[in-house]
């Protein structure tokens, strides 16, 4: 894929998931601005790569307005924003309290929801531009011990669609990405929880239909997919990336 001489924004870039997009977007020819709280991690990560980094906490709305203003500032305009920043707390309902339900929301719903109004403010003075919000399969299937991730997710699907609803006919695309397990710090975390780790993660891989979980590069590629004008005729859809997790009934 072709991203030359386009301005990529992609937000959670120390670690994972945002780490791989940031370099397959540079790979693929993209000016790549990075943003996160983890900033020693995500300097290193964006220098190495030749992409600019700026601290950024996508829970505060000024600082993803100022986040999509250095863009615009450096580049002329955003063409694509990713959305992928997020953390975890693994606690059910019951036992959610409401701070934890605050990072939470705080972080995986706000901060995408900051990063698409943020991203549609520049794009409609520029004629247009890509949205992708890294949602999961746990918008649309659940985890019990997941209730404040699995509600973040789920509205993180219901503001794609409400975005791309209302600046469709102004050359917006916004789209999510709702990929199953993926082989980063994030679910190296959840399986260190285990007294056996290595058998947790066992256990989980016999799940899925392809018997493993997804590289953060496929992921990648497919929020890339989205990005580009592959799927110029797709927007507000869920493009689930989970080895056939969601679709097994068995
Ligand atoms: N790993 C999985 O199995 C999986 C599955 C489905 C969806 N996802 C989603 O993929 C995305 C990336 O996850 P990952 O696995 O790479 O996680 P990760 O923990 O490896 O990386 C998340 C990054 O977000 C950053 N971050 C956290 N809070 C932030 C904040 N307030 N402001 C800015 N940055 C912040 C972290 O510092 C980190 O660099 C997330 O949206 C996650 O929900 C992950």
């Amino acid at each position: 894929m072709n991203f030359k001489g386009k301005s990529v924004a992609i937000t959670g870039v120390s670690s994972g998931l945002g780490h791989a997009l940031a370099i397959e977007f540079t790979e693929a020819g993209a000016n790549v601005f990075g943003c996160d709280v983890n900033v020693e991690a995500g300097q290193k990560n964006m220098s190495a790569i030749g992409a600019k980094f700026q601290k950024v906490d996508v829970s505060q709305e000024s600082e993803v307005a100022a986040f999509v203003s250095s863009v615009v500032a450096s580049h002329g305009k955003l063409d694509v924003m990713v959305n992928n920043a997020a953390v975890s707390v693994s606690q059910e309902l019951a036992k959610t309290t409401e701070a934890e339900l605050d990072r939470i929301l705080g972080v995986n719903l706000k901060g995408p929801f900051f990063g698409t109004k943020h991203a549609v403010l520049a794009m409609l003075e520029t004629g247009g531009g890509n949205i992708v919000n890294v949602a999961s399969i746990l918008g649309l299937v659940a985890d019990g011990m997941l209730a404040a991730y699995c509600a973040a997710k789920g509205g993180v699907l219901g503001l794609t669609r409400a975005a791309a609803v209302q600046y469709g006919d102004r050359g917006i695309r916004v789209n999510a990405i709702c990929p199953g397990d993926i082989d980063t710090p994030l679910v190296k975390e959840y399986f260190e929880m285990f007294d056996d780790p290595k058998a947790a993660r066992t256990s989980v891989e016999k799940e899925y239909p392809m018997k493993r979980i997804g590289s953060p590069k496929e992921i990648a590629q497919a929020v890339m997919f989205l990005a580009s004008p592959y799927s110029s005729f797709m927007t507000g859809q869920q493009l689930v990336v989970d080895g056939g997790l969601t679709i097994d009934c068995y």
